[in-house]
């Protein structure tokens, strides 16, 4: 890679602020306030002129200043948090040549026609701004250019696109926190929610993962990539599949040439703008160089645990009181893409979203490893966290609890639009899964266990009764 910084022949005045500070202290600055950014996980990004960092500097204890170009397309590069087991040994290193090929892979074919594209094609297209031991920030030629980079990494590597503009800073408010905290007070154990569980059915499990993954010799799914045909034919198997349940569907267009969000909706028995949202991601990331990616623990395992649910509720004839959806969304690989414009849209209709509750990755622990569950130690609200661990010790005592440090899921956009989230996950710790992003996440292998996936189900499915209310229909 030409690492070029020194080439750029005009810096702008706009610089870049990376910091682990509290939020809260530095939006109460205005000029920090609206100039936002995101949080990529324990570093917030602002973007603001030199101007506004002098003026503050006293209240900066903690973070870097990088001049940044005043065209192309920012991105966040992060290393996941892996467990020591299957961590490659000098990631790093791994990260600098895939950049470099990334770098000839959006280079223009050779044999251009004009001086001006020759000229064109001698301009760095991959520029190193910052990098630490765990991340990189990186700027690209365009928005897509950043979206493709998510095919080309290490597996290891998430990228995440810095908006072109700023994001509100919305912390999630204390009115929605407390509701939260109330409902949390009101629960206990219930045995007709415990017999509702239970119901979620371990054979719809593995057959519908079979069928996601393509490991079922009937389906034609070779990838869930976002813009592969499989993940359309996947998501409409999805919408078919909910619908014959009762639930509503909709095929929701976020970006020209990706796959859809797939949003299914069961109304309210009572006049209520309450919501509670349940999730996963059903697109999928292969490894580099292969055209299949089953993804059948990322994130089939969540997919197929919303669409149990969705069987059960139809099974039990449950009518809930307040909104439900359940959502599968696309582009989460490519830095929850999907997500992102969902609850944009949500908070944009001012949405009354009572929680989230996104699943991914749900059926892998090591072998000789109890069964888990994982809920995120940074982006979310804990109050969610804490409703989701006490559920868990109420309908699926067989879990073992504990925070982990992967990291950010789709939850994070509904988090960042101030709606009240969490992500539950597989494992008390890092990711241990040695099949992650790799054209090996299959369902039948060692340490893919169906049952933990039925108990985090379980424990999503609780959460959605307990803040939804209902009745049974039948
Ligand atoms: C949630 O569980 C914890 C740990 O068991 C317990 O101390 C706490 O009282 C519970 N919270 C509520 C509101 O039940
Ligand atoms: C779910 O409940 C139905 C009856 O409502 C029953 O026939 C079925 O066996 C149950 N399945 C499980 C997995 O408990
Ligand atoms: C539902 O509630 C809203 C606001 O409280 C009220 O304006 C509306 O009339 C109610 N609709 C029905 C059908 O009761
Ligand atoms: C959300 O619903 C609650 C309970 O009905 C209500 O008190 C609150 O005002 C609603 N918030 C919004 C933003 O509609
Ligand atoms: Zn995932």
């Amino acid at each position: 890679m030409r690492v070029a910084t020194a080439l750029v022949p005009a810096i702008a005045q706009l610089a870049l602020l990376i910091t682990n500070q509290d939020l809260s202290t530095l939006g109460a600055h205005s000029c920090l306030a609206h100039s936002y950014r995101g949080t990529y996980g324990a570093q917030s990004i602002f973007v603001a002129d030199t101007d506004c960092y002098v003026s503050l500097s006293d209240n900066l204890d903690a973070g870097s200043i990088i001049p940044i170009p005043d065209a192309g397309q920012l991105v966040w590069l992060e290393h996941e948090a892996v467990d020591d087991a299957i961590r490659p040994a000098a990631f790093v290193d791994e990260l600098d040549a895939s950049l470099e090929q990334f770098a000839d892979l959006s280079r223009p074919a050779s044999g251009a026609s004009s001086q001006q594209e020759v000229m064109d094609a001698q301009e760095p297209l991959v520029l190193l701004l910052h990098r630490t031991e765990r991340s990189a920030l990186i700027a690209v030629d365009s928005e897509d250019a950043a979206h493709a980079l998510a095919d080309h990494l290490p597996r290891f590597w998430k990228s995440t696109p810095i908006p072109s503009s700023p994001v509100p800073l919305t912390p999630v408010s204390l009115v929605a926190r407390q509701r939260v905290q109330d409902i949390l007070g009101s629960v206990k154990f219930d045995p007709i929610v415990a017999s509702i569980v239970n119901n979620i059915s371990v054979t719809y499990l593995q057959l519908d993962v079979r069928y996601l993954s393509g490991e079922d010799p009937s389906s034609p799914i070779i990838s869930r990539n976002a813009f592969t045909e499989g993940a359309l034919i996947a998501a409409e198997w999805l919408k078919d599949s909910m619908e014959e349940t009762g639930a509503s569907c909709e095929l929701k267009q976020f970006r020209e040439g990706w796959a859809p969000n797939v949003i299914c909706s069961y109304p309210a028995t009572e006049n209520t703008t309450e919501t509670v949202i349940i999730s996963a991601h059903y697109d999928s990331r292969g490894s580099f160089g292969s055209t299949r990616a089953p993804g059948a623990d990322d994130d089939g395992s969540g997919s197929v645990a919303i669409l149990g649910i969705a069987r059960t509720i139809a099974r039990k004839g449950i009518a809930f009181r307040r909104n439900v959806q359940l959502c599968f969304f696309s582009g989460e690989e490519q830095g929850r893409v999907g997500s992102r414009a969902y609850a944009r849209e949500l908070r944009a209709a001012n949405a009354n979203i009572t929680l989230v509750i996104q699943a991914d990755m749900l059926a892998y622990h090591a072998p000789g490893e109890p069964p888990q569950l994982g809920l995120p130690d940074r982006i979310g609200t804990p109050e969610v966290a804490q409703l989701v661990a006490n559920l868990s010790a109420i309908y699926s005592p067989e879990l073992t609890v504990g925070f982990s440090p992967a990291c950010c899921s789709d939850h994070q956009s509904f988090w960042t639009e101030g709606f009240p989230a969490t992500q539950v996950f597989e494992r008390a710790g890092p990711i241990a899964d040695p099949m992650y992003h790799n054209d090996g996440d299959l369902s039948e292998r060692e340490g893919y266990d169906f049952e933990q996936i039925k108990s985090i189900a379980k424990v999503q499915f609780a959460a959605t009764l307990h803040t939804a209310g209902f009745d049974i229909t039948e």
